[in-house]
């Protein structure tokens, strides 16, 4: 049983109680009074080494520019909850994420020179952002669909979206948020590591949409 658990995934957390019937809420699952946590994943290599000055709710817009990042626009919205799955407010999640080209802006990423914006990455992509969870620990980003991109060798990554949260008592979790119906969903390792029934929790459908017609998914965040 253990070795099947993912990094941070303490044992209260696999508690459910005997006739409590495992029902799926959104992405949290509740399991009589417990809300089983979104299982962690690796930060990677790409978490910004330093914050540009636009690090808000929209990505498709970087700082004062006109013009809109490339690709499908889409939101992104959620809860973040406790492990009672109780809502979490004032605290924070993070986003990053490559671009339409499957570009990050960041050092580390391929082409990249010393401030980040790597040869070929949208110049009106931000890239990062970063929100506060309102009274009813709800959080909201509006983005574009990640390209996949490669790691060297046969290695891809299907589309996914960083995300860190962290709550005011100090929870926090480190994860990535995936797309139904991708095809490299099967192929992609760290997905992979994902036990197959937590899969569930990070694989999002942006089959809804927002007030104005942009495919929406939601993520719900839970921290122990
Ligand atoms: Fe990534």
């Amino acid at each position: 049983m253990n070795g099947d658990r993912p990094a941070g995934f303490s044992r209260r957390k696999l508690l459910i109680s005997a006739g409590g019937s495992l029902l799926v809420a959104g992405t949290a699952r509740m399991a009589g009074a417990a809300c089983l946590a979104v299982p962690a994943q690796t930060e990677g290599p790409f978490y910004p080494r330093r914050l540009g000055e636009d690090t808000d709710w929209d990505l498709t817009h970087l700082g004062q520019g006109t013009e809109r990042a490339q690709g499908v626009v889409i939101e992104v919205s959620g809860r973040l909850l406790d492990d009672v799955c109780r809502p979490v407010s004032g605290g924070t999640i993070e986003i990053w994420q490559a671009d339409v080209q499957g570009r990050y802006h960041h050092p580390a990423a391929a082409g990249a020179p010393d401030e980040g914006r790597g040869q070929g990455a949208d110049p009106n992509f931000q890239g990062f952002g970063r929100v506060t969870t309102d009274a009813d620990g709800r959080y909201r980003f509006r983005t574009i669909k990640p390209a996949p991109y490669g790691l060297g060798g046969s290695f891809m990554r299907t589309p996914h979206i960083h995300f860190k949260a962290l709550a005011p008592d100090g929870g926090a979790l480190t994860t990535q948020m995936y797309f139904a119906g991708e095809s490299l969903n099967g192929e992609d390792f760290i997905l992979g590591n994902v036990p197959p029934d937590l899969r569930p929790m990070v694989i999002v459908d942006f089959a809804g949409q927002s007030a104005d017609g942009v495919p929406r998914g939601i993520f719900d965040i839970v921290v122990g």
